[in-house]
């Protein structure tokens, strides 16, 4: 039995640029589907994988992700004042027990593996997860990092969530080279960070969940810098492959890319139509308007 995954790394240091000017107070990942913040869907998602410890790399400006995860004394007492249980039961997943969460800076948005390599001295020797919290993976039923964790507990090593894009998308993401495929796992014989279109060994993209052994950290510590000068967790990822066990399973449930303007919206009416409070208005709107 491979070592179990204990802790997640959230990078959540980027600009968010796609969303000025709303990002320049408000972190992207701060930011509400229906009525909880995108961060909220991947801590749920590894507590549902049963990972114990949450490791956010943060950056200037992120300071309202603290305040969200801490316990807000006076709001508490004036809910019980109230008598506003439901309420109340709302703040429960904002509140890990003490210790649960752990914070580190980013001082330089110098890309996603320098933010994964920011969180080295807190994961350690063991294997990690890591969440792009704007990726938003959505399959109650079969929360993506659980399934993964499934994948490692069979074959230990590496594994990472993909789905098949358009051929025409393959240049904006890791693109996986596939060896033998089981079902939705498939052996990983290399991994390209967005390939010149008409480049790219396979559809297979990589959509924001690993599941990576501590040796990374060693490659990202040299600091390489690979497409738009940035140090790429996709090049480090490369370099285990061959060394280690590395599989792709394919996410089964809806990918809402919230990084994106569009994105943001549909996932916002998706998982509103779902809801019993909001969804028959939301169904109404569309209706009216002829949607
Ligand atoms: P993105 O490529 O979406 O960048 O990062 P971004 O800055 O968040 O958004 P745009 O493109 O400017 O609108 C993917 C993930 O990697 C994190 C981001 O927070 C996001 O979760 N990231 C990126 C970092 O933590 N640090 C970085 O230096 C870059």
């Amino acid at each position: 039995m491979p070592k179990p995954i204990r802790k997640a790394i959230f990078p959540v240091g980027g600009q968010g640029t796609r969303f000025l000017p709303a990002t320049k107070a408000v972190p992207k990942e701060m930011l509400p589907v229906v009525d909880r913040p995108l961060l909220q869907y991947a801590v749920d998602e590894a507590l549902s994988a049963g990972v114990e410890q949450m490791i956010y790399v943060t950056a200037r400006g992120k300071g309202s992700l603290e305040e969200y995860f801490d316990i807000a004394g006076e709001l508490v007492a004036s809910l019980k004042a109230k008598g506003k249980a439901a309420e109340l039961a709302l703040l429960d997943s904002t509140q890990l027990a003490p210790g649960r969460i752990a914070y580190v800076r980013q001082q330089e948005p110098a890309g996603l593996g320098h933010a994964v390599w920011c969180a080295r001295l807190i994961t350690g020797d063991e294997p990690f997860a890591v969440l792009l919290p704007d990726e938003l993976l959505w399959n109650p039923a079969a929360p993506a990092l659980k399934a993964m964790v499934g994948v490692y507990e069979r074959h230990g090593g590496n594994v990472i969530s993909v789905l098949e894009v358009p051929e025409a998308h393959t240049h904006r993401y890791g693109i996986v080279d596939p060896g033998a495929a089981d079902g939705l796992v498939t052996e990983v014989k290399g991994v390209i960070e967005k390939p010149k279109a008409g480049t790219a060994p396979s559809r297979l993209a990589a959509i924001g969940r690993y599941i990576l052994q501590p040796e990374v950290m060693g490659i990202l510590g040299e600091g390489k810098r690979g497409a738009g000068n940035e140090i790429q967790l996709t090049d480090a990822m490369a370099q285990l492959i061959g060394r280690q066990p590395f599989h792709a399973l394919t996410f089964t449930g809806v990918r809402h890319d919230c990084g994106d303007k569009a994105g943001f919206i549909n996932a916002n009416i998706a998982l509103a139509l779902e809801r019993e409070d909001v969804g028959p208005a939301v169904r109404e709107y569309l209706q009216g308007v002829g949607l």
